[in-house]
């Protein structure tokens, strides 16, 4: 069997910066033809000009003969200010403009602490009408991990959108069915992105037999019901749902530790996983939307013209993928996938 769809686009990728940009960037272009670059760098990405100069050293690790368009994101802190954004809107480069609430994740120290500080800059991306991209996480110790998404809903995203009626608004890989619910329920102008990894994985993977650095991420793994109203909505003809990979390299011993950190890497068999997710599902005919056609809609960039073939042939993937001098675990290290893409 064969599946030709538009080339695809991956509107939520960790790219990091230096020498490991030579082994994840070939990954992310041989895959997708544009991809929302995350700027949760060390240090974080906060201005247009260090944007311009990031997406200059990803394209200069997009192999020869590639095409690859990084479309880059500025870290909203809690002194952004509107000019900023106003700059960001004129610059060619810069797409969007992503909040993490400070401590909720990987490299999120510089985030946002008061969400009254960035109610001007917010007023300002919603008058140049700049998508805001959002780590969708509360981060006070005393909640549940597992509730930490629903209640970001109920004290930052509801009001948000109430006060901002037409901010452009991405719930930024969601986990769980009131996230799908809420963003059902908003207007056309609040989508969310879904990853390859939670769609295929509920938090039983977490504990397989022991327990699993290399299937944690943020937000975690949820419960059956959560993955099952996920494929839900990316099957589903609701154009507020698109591909996101939040694939998130971190070398080995940076997983493989007292303290490992949140991440899973997915650019390098991205499609084919969403793939198994969609026959699963018994939606192939919806992966190309959900793919290629509504996140360029959503963004109000033309879809891409260019097509990609996948062909339901296994494909082994390797133990563990070079990342700098150090190495990095792949999503299903060692095993197969069933889908591969045709050369
Ligand atoms: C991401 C990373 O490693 O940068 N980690 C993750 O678990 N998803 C950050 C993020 O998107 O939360
Ligand atoms: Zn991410």
């Amino acid at each position: 069997m064969r599946l030709e769809i538009t080339k695809p686009d991956d509107w939520h990728l960790h790219l990091r910066d230096g020498a490991v940009l030579r082994d994840v960037v070939p990954a992310a272009a041989r895959q997708f033809e544009r991809a929302i670059v995350m700027p949760n760098l060390k240090p974080p990405v906060t201005t247009v000009a260090e944007a311009e100069a990031y997406r200059r050293r990803i394209l200069d690790a997009v192999p020869a003969g590639e095409s690859f368009d990084p479309l880059m994101t500025l870290y909203l802190t809690d002194r952004t200010p509107p000019s900023e954004i106003e700059a960001a809107k004129r610059s060619a480069a810069v797409h969007a403009v992503k909040i993490y609430p400070a401590g909720a994740t990987t490299n999120s120290e510089n985030g946002v602490t008061d969400w009254g500080l960035i109610r001007e800059t917010v007023a300002e991306m919603a008058r140049v009408d700049l998508p805001l991209l959002m780590h969708g996480e509360v981060t006070d110790a005393e909640i549940d991990v597992f509730d930490r998404e629903r209640v970001f809903l109920e004290r930052h995203l509801s009001p948000l959108c109430a006060d901002f009626p037409n901010l452009r608004v991405v719930l930024e890989h969601v986990t769980t069915a009131d996230s799908v619910a809420f963003v059902r329920s908003a207007g056309d102008n609040v989508a969310a992105t879904i990853t390859a990894h939670h769609l295929l994985w509920n938090r039983n993977e977490l504990f397989r037999g022991g327990i699993r650095p290399h299937a944690f991420c943020l937000p975690v793994l949820k419960r059956e019901r959560h993955r099952q109203a996920l494929v839900e909505a990316a099957t589903s003809d609701d154009a507020s749902f698109f591909l996101g990979t939040d694939s998130a390299p971190h070398a080995r011993g940076r997983k493989e530790s007292d303290c490992g950190c949140a991440g899973i890497y997915t650019a390098h068999a991205a499609l084919e996983l969403y793939a198994e997710a969609f026959e699963d599902a018994g939606a192939l005919d919806k992966l190309e939307s959900f793919a290629s056609h509504r996140g360029p809609d959503f963004y109000g960039l033309p879809r891409n013209e260019g097509k990609v073939s996948l062909v339901r042939e296994e494909q082994e993937i390797a133990a563990e993928l070079p990342y700098g001098d150090e190495v990095l675990i792949p999503m299903r290290a060692g095993e197969k996938t069933r889908w591969r893409i045709a050369d």
